[in-house]
This record gives C-alpha cells, structure tokens and sequence, in this order.
C-alpha cells in the first residue's frame, strides 16, 4: 500500500496538497511515527513526481459508518441490557436491511425493524438471512418488512453495482477488500477472476486501474447482472472486462497465463493448483483457515508454488471472521521468477 512519510509539522500542508491534486487516499487512516506521519496515497507515479518518496507500508481503512452502534442506541430505549447483548451485526446493500435476528430477539422483531428504520429511513426492504446454499453460495432470505424483491442497486467505492440477493452471492463486507486489490493492481496489467459472481472485484478494480479482466462465473444470473452492472458503470470504468460464462475448472484450462489472478473461492473449493498455474506475477486466494492452522496453509501454498517450479513469497492477511477461530483470509502470493 504506498504512503509517504512526511514530518509531521508540515503533514497538514501536504495534505490538502495531495486533496487538491486527488492523489489522497481518503479511504485509509494516516499514522503517526515519531516525528512523523505516514499519509496514505492513491498514485505513486504521480506522487513521485512531486519529489515524494513513495513507501509501501500497510495503513489501516477507515472504519465504516458505525451504523450498528446506532441501531444500539436507539433500541437501548426498549430492549433490556441482555437483549442487546444479541443483537448481531446487519448489512445495508442498497436499499434492503439484512440482519440476523437470533431465537432471543425474535419477540423483538417489531422494535428492531423499527429501530433499523429511524437509523436507515431510506429503507424500502428488511430481510432475514439464512445459510449459503449451493455452489453458487446463494443464502436462504426471509423479507419480514417492506417490498417483495431482493434486488437493488448498491453503491461503493465508487461504482454501482446490481445484485439480486436471491439470484446470486454478494457480500458488501468485501469492500475495503476489494479496494486494496483495485490498489495493488498495476495499470496495463492483464487480470483474471475466476468465481466473479456479479463482477464486485473487477468493476472495482476497472474504476481506478486501466487493465484487462477476463472474468470467469457459473451462474447465469450472475453472469445477467454481472453485464448489466458493466453497462452501468461503462463511463467510469478505465479498464476493460470480458466475461465468460463456464465451470472455472473447464474454462482456466483453455487460457492463457495473466499478470496477475484474483481467485474470492467459494468455501470449501480448490482451486489452488489451477489458479497458480494461471498466474504469472502475483495472486491473491482467499480461503477459510482455522488461526492455529494459518501456517500450514502458507506452507501448503510454498509447497504448491514449488510443485510447479515457480518461487513464491506469500502474505496470509485476515480479511474476517467467519466463525470462532476461523477467519476468511487472502493468501498474497508473490512469484518471483
Ligand atoms: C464466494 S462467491 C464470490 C462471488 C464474487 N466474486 C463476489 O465476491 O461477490 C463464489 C462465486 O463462484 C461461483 N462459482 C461456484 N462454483 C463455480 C465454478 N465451478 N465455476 C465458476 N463459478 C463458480 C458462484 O456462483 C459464486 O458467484
């Protein structure tokens, strides 16, 4: 992630700086070292320019709006100090609600409902989730308040993006994800996602990168909204996507190697091998792992980098909590040959 590092009286000066010339990066929290501070930047080309010097380190994003706090504030009025206690975290995508509510709320589905709208008066659907089902990770939804429909139109890190949550998978907790990949990307690169679902990844990465993504699903509806959400966003994307229609285990075979390949795999599908094959420079494969096993699963990757005569420098990041103990992760594979 590139920042430079500037002292720390003339921090604000530069800011407004970068502000002015749209080279910030808004989206990530500036730190403090010593005399220091590390300012988060969006174009280190650019920011060369002016004589900085670019630095990659790792700055925090900024926390999202704290809506679920809200949603506790207000329903503090009516629900009991061990009521809150299960109030579980909700997601807004577009105009539609969706939240958990677990057997102790459920009496208190009416106050949630309510306190979600003071919170989001926008609202027009509150849906319950399920589990994922299938292999197109499609989750079981329930509406309990609003209209009858499961599509919108969700808007974040600049484009729009269409889904149809009884249609395909979506999840907008992957969107700081997301942003840091549209940020490792290198304009001119050639890029391929296979599990692209709706296409979230390449729609982000093609707002901020001039590049080629060939983008690879299996659900056809996916693949309907996926096309809808290019013609949506076409004036602001910089880069290109081809879409292909297949099982990414048919279609990866018949192409070429790519820069770089972003593979968000479906929970319990390996598509280790076939994804390092596909890679050139860099890829970034996101798994499920249990934290006490996070190192073999690093060493596991070393292992398959080896099998096929490539040397790799791999990252495991936490991207989040899926249960107790077990974390959805990025594993950054670097090739070095
Ligand atoms: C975890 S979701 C990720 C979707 C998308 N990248 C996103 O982040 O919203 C996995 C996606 O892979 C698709 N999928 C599952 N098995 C597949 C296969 N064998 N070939 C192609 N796509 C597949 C599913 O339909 C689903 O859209």
């Amino acid at each position: 992630m590139a920042a430079i590092k500037v002292k720390k009286v003339e921090a604000e000066k530069v800011k407004r700086l970068l502000k002015r010339l749209n080279l910030y990066d808004g989206k990530r929290r500036p730190k403090r070292e010593g005399d220091f501070v590390l300012l988060p930047i969006l174009d280190s080309a650019k920011v060369q320019e002016l004589e900085f010097e670019v630095l990659d380190v790792e700055l925090p994003m900024r926390p999202d709006r704290q809506i679920y706090k809200n949603l506790e504030s207000v329903l503090r009025e009516k629900l009991s100090e061990n009521e809150l206690k299960h109030l579980r975290r909700y997601d807004v995508i577009g105009d539609i609600a969706v939240i958990q509510i677990p057997k102790e709320l459920e009496h208190r589905r009416e106050e949630i409902v309510e306190g979600l709208l003071t919170v989001h008066p926008f609202l027009k659907v509150i849906a319950v989730k399920g589990f994922h089902e299938g292999a197109f990770r499609i989750r079981d939804y329930g509406i309990i308040w609003g209209e009858e429909r499961l599509w919108t139109v969700h808007k974040e890190n600049g484009v729009k993006i269409k889904v149809d949550l009884s249609k395909a998978f979506f999840n907008p907790r992957m969107k700081g994800e997301r942003y840091r990949l549209a940020q490792l990307v290198k304009d001119g690169e050639r890029v391929l996602i296979p599990f692209a679902g709706v296409l979230p990844y390449a729609l982000v990465i093609a707002r901020y990168k001039n590049v080629h993504i060939t983008a690879v699903e299996l659900n056809k509806e996916a693949i309907k909204l996926g096309l809808e959400n290019i013609k949506l966003n076409e004036k602001k994307l910089k880069g290109s996507i081809e879409v292909i229609q297949g099982d990414v285990f048919e279609v990866l075979p018949t192409l070429g190697t790519f820069d770089r390949v972003i593979s968000p795999t479906p929970k319990g599908v390996d598509a280790l091998a076939l994804t390092l094959r596909k890679a050139k420079n860099s890829l970034h494969y996101y798994d499920f792992v249990h934290e006490e096993n996070i190192n073999q699963f690093k060493n596991y990757i070393i292992e398959q980098c080896n099998n096929y005569g490539k040397k790799c420098e791999v990252r495991i990041k936490k991207v989040s909590d899926y249960k107790p103990h077990v974390y959805k992760v990025c594993a950054d594979v670097e090739i070095k040959n």
